[in-house]
């Protein structure tokens, strides 16, 4: 199967991207910044009753930051690294949510320092750290959700906990002098089925009706976290879909009491604004008779392909040799047999395909360079431009 360019870029686009590349040695991002200003245009537009919070973790480049902070956003932030990279951009500590809830008091007591007031969190410990590194600031607690087999990337598990435990912390968060504000959940991200943040705003809902009613607690604050999606091989829904059902679930339960109602997107607004440019190191078979050829290129696992891992997300390659295509399993350079990126999922890459030739890898523009390692193998981390 190859795959057509136009269905991701408007051909001006990805012309000006790829004039760009053919300056460049392989393997490098090259990030289209309008496409970022329009994807956050969008989202805007299919919410106008939320705040939206970048989550910079889908791609920290300074250049991002600030057209963001231009167009207004606030900004979900998750170590006291990237909250020094955002202050430097201009962005203001009220901008900032404190959105990991595993961290140490110091780091608490950071933020604070600069200016930060509001913090998530899921167990009793961090909220207590909280309440003393942080004193008075807002606390949403982060609850489990469902979605699990329906994310590409789930994200459950390791973060949230059940309704009755979140209850029990925003009224110890009461009892420690903090301001018991809201809850959050992440649905898992590029979640493909739009149900799930019905079952979840069903719970909190409960939460804010239960808490009111015993305890006189009146929660102002719902964070639907990320889980938009990004535009992969695997097809989702448009996100104006998503923006109508979650609209009509969120009316459902809360009606004319609408809460303060935050987003918290990473990977559908970056995502689709990345080209990963890579070079074939070698075409090889493993037998005079194998079917499948083997395609080694300059980048892998390990320099930015993190997420190819169980194969989970499967971003469209694109290369401008044509003809008669072939399956192919497609590895990364290091010397690591984890380097693999697409075996069970069968690409089909033309089989005049040779050494030299460039790969384009599209919708590459989350969680790619911020999880390229440092020096393994002795190869440096993923280079990116931002056009
Ligand atoms: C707390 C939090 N918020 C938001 C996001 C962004 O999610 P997505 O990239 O699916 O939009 C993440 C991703 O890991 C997260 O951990």
């Amino acid at each position: 199967m190859s795959i057509r360019v136009e269905d991701y870029f408007a051909p001006a686009t990805f012309a000006k991207i790829k004039a760009f590349a053919d300056q460049q040695e392989t393997p490098f991002v090259v990030l289209d910044l309008d496409t970022i200003g329009r994807a956050y245009d969008e989202l805007e537009g299919n919410f106008p009753y939320a705040k939206i919070y970048y989550a910079v973790k889908a791609n920290p480049a300074v250049e991002i930051t600030k057209l963001l902070n231009d167009k207004g956003a606030n900004f979900d932030i998750a170590s006291i690294y990237e909250l020094d990279k955002v202050l430097a951009c201009g962005v203001k500590p009220e901008q900032v949510s404190y959105g990991n809830t595993i961290k140490k008091a110091r780091d608490v007591r950071y933020f604070y320092e600069q200016g930060v007031r509001m913090f998530a969190t899921d167990s009793a410990q961090d909220l207590r750290n909280i309440a003393k590194a942080a004193p008075g600031s807002k606390v949403y607690v982060r609850i489990l959700t469902e979605g699990s087999s329906s994310a590409d990337w789930p994200l459950s598990r390791k973060f949230g906990c059940q309704p009755d435990m979140a209850m029990d912390l925003l009224v110890l968060a009461r009892e420690l002098g903090l301001v018991p504000y809201g809850i959050s959940f992440h649905v898992g991200s590029q979640q493909r089925e739009i149900g799930v943040w019905d079952a979840a705003i069903g719970k909190v809902k409960h939460i804010f009706t239960r808490l009111k009613a015993e305890d006189g607690i009146e929660l102002q604050m719902i964070n639907l976290g990320g889980g938009f999606p990004a535009n992969y091989l695997t097809k989702t829904n448009p996100l104006t879909a998503y923006a109508e059902e979650i609209t009509r679930f969120l009316q459902e339960d809360f009606g004319d009491n609408m809460p303060e109602i935050i987003l918290e997107p990473g990977r559908s607004l970056v995502a689709n604004a990345g080209v990963l440019v890579s070079e074939v190191v070698l075409v090889s078979r493993k037998s005079r008779m194998a079917i499948e050829r083997w395609v080694f290129t300059d980048v892998g696992k390990f320099s930015g392909l993190i997420e190819t891992m169980d194969e989970s997300i499967k971003f469209p390659i694109w290369t401008e040799k044509q003809g008669e295509l072939e399956d192919v399993i497609i590895a990364g350079p290091t010397c690591d047999s984890a380097d693999i990126m697409y075996e069970n999922y069968k690409y089909g890459l033309p089989l005049n395909l040779a050494s030299g030739d460039r790969l384009y890898w599209l919708s590459t523009g989350a969680y790619t360079t911020s999880y390229s390692s440092v020096e393994f193998n002795g190869f440096p981390p993923l280079k990116q431009f931002c056009i």
